[in-house]
């Protein structure tokens, strides 16, 4: 029960600190190359254990390790900026960031877009419902309502498979599992490991036992920016050699 408490405290305390960010006006304020050794990354703040945001306004989570890790390899500073999860390929596009770490698919129609690292992770889609719910299976979303985050793979995947008008999109899971635990609508579909944190910090809810799709987490680097995707990719690479990188997430994740 503490242990809620204080998830759900923090989840409060990190969508209120990225409104606040995103009040600011997030990315626009950053200049348009990596000046003076400092790495710009940017991520979404509302997915643990990859990203969140801590009491002290800091983006904490295995994404904002495995950067630092990687500034520090290179000799240069890091800063991360928060903004909308869907937001991060066109500022990336606009040469704001330098790169992008959210516990991002690789997908294909994302790769048109911009260019990946080698995978860092793996993720799962998982289904979060309320724990007294009919649904038990994938099949059983079809004709309901099914929450997402805005722009993410299980945005595509519902969408795709359900329609768009069985599908309510939110600005982040946190808001969409809110939406659930408030009956407005029946399902969430979202990556396994937020998945967990979300039904941590609520009561009443379940996840199912299924996999909708298995999917590897890797960097993002905008397509013309060959210098900065070598420095990134190469980095990580020795990461993942040496054994660092599943150092990082076995911090977070204990299976
Ligand atoms: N893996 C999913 C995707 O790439 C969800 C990522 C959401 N990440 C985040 N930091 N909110 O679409």
């Amino acid at each position: 029960m503490g242990m809620k408490k204080k998830l759900a405290g923090l989840m409060a305390l990190s969508m209120m600190a990225f409104g606040v960010m995103a009040g600011c006006g997030g990315a626009q304020d950053s200049g348009a190359q990596a000046e003076g050794g400092t790495l710009r990354m940017g991520t979404n703040a509302t997915f643990p254990p990859y990203e969140s945001v801590d009491e002290n306004n800091n983006v904490v989570g295995i994404d904002a390790d495995i950067a630092q890790t990687v500034a520090d390899k290179l000799g240069m500073k890091l800063e991360i900026i928060n903004m909308e999860f869907d937001a991060l390929i066109p500022a990336l596009n606009a040469k704001q960031l330098d790169f992008a770490m959210a516990g991002m698919t690789a997908s294909p129609e994302r790769a048109e877009q911009v260019d990946f690292t080698t995978p860092y992770a793996t993720g799962i889609q998982a289904i979060i419902v309320p724990e007294d719910s009919q649904i038990v299976a994938i099949e059983d979303l079809k004709d309901k309502k099914v929450g997402v985050q805005t722009g993410t793979t299980g945005d595509k995947y519902c969408s795709d498979d359900l329609g768009e008008e069985h599908v309510q999109r939110f600005e982040s899971g946190v808001v969409a599992t809110q939406a659930l635990v408030n009956g407005q609508i029946d399902a969430v579909v979202i990556d396994n490991e937020p998945a967990k944190a979300y039904v941590e910090a609520n009561e009443g809810l379940k996840i199912l036992d299924t996999q909708y799709t298995v999917e590897d987490y890797a960097a993002a680097i905008a397509k013309d920016n060959t210098e900065m995707y070598d420095k990134i990719n190469g980095a990580l690479e020795e990461l993942k050699a040496d054994g660092t990188i599943d150092k990082i997430i076995a911090q977070y994740i204990h299976e």
